[in-house]
């Protein structure tokens, strides 16, 4: 199921998707993103697949959006072609994505991985939101993806001065899960994917539905949301099995139902 400008691949109950136009620093132009959108929505259905590992190359994860491909658009053309309509179906993506980040991830890339729920990045990692430098601003999440996880006076730092930070101060702010040498930032995603994928999947799917919930909504509806989805799981068999296996001290046996 590899396209143009994605390459799918799948092992161990997880996939991989890799963003591949290397040329232009995985500079995220509509046809990719089409691909990027289609590529996740297909694994968010696919049985074999429980998690998804979303990265680029070594040198970029994605400098971002296709500045050649909006440099001359009209405000009227941005509207209506309203190309940042398909990136938000990332977040309607059920099943777990951890970004394996190496390089370039700035812009519309820096937006791309706040979207993923999990981040491993390598020691060059970059990440910022560098579009006041293009005079103008993040346009796909960056000023509230950003500020959530990072807080308000760093994020008014990177998005106003556009100021690009090390996988080092990432790791510190809170944007990312954790750093490794180059070598390993794929295999460190790998392992934490096959981690996920042998968790049981409905659990899985209720408990990040349930985490997202906390971005837009009070705590009151959150707690009553996620409470529901506790009560919810006690209609799954994989509940029956994982408390029946702590009892008799066996390992459970996912049925993912
Ligand atoms: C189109 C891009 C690109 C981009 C890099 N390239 N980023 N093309 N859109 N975002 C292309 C360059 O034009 C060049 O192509 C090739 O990739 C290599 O880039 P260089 O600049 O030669 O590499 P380097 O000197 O190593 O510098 C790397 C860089 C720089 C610091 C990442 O490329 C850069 O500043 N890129 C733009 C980063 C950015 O501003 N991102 C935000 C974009 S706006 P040629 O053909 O010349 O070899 C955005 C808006 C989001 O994301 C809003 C909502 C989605």
């Amino acid at each position: 199921m590899s396209s143009t400008y994605i390459i799918v691949t799948k092992q161990d109950g997880y996939a991989i998707a890799q963003i591949n136009r290397p040329d232009v620093l995985n500079a995220l132009n509509m046809a990719l993103m089409a691909e990027l959108v289609d590529a996740l929505e297909t694994l968010d259905k696919d049985n074999d697949v429980r998690c998804i590992i979303l990265t680029g190359n070594e040198k970029a994860f994605a400098a971002g959006a296709d500045i050649k491909e909006m440099a001359d658009a009209s405000a009227m053309e941005m509207l209506l072609r309203d190309q940042f309509a398909r990136w938000d179906r990332i977040r309607k993506i059920k099943k777990p994505i951890i970004a394996a980040v190496s390089g370039f991830a700035l812009g519309g890339g820096c937006e791309v991985v706040m979207a993923c729920d999990m981040v491993i990045a390598s020691e060059t990692a970059r990440f910022g939101q560098p579009e006041i430098n293009l005079g103008v601003m993040p346009g796909a999440g960056g000023t509230q993806r950003l500020t959530r996880a990072v807080g308000k006076v760093k994020a008014m730092e990177m998005v106003l001065t556009g100021r690009v930070i090390s996988a080092e101060e990432a790791l510190r702010y809170g944007l990312i899960n954790k750093v490794v040498p180059i070598e390993c930032y794929l295999e460190e995603a790998k392992s934490w994917a096959k981690e996920i994928a042998s968790k049981p999947p409905v659990a899985v799917r209720l408990a990040k539905e349930s985490v997202l919930k906390a971005f837009d909504t009070t705590m009151e509806g959150g707690l009553e949301f996620e409470r529901k989805n506790f009560y919810l799981l006690f209609a799954s068999d994989d509940q029956k099995e994982g408390m029946s296996a702590f009892n008799e001290k066996r390992t459970p046996g996912w049925k993912g139902k």
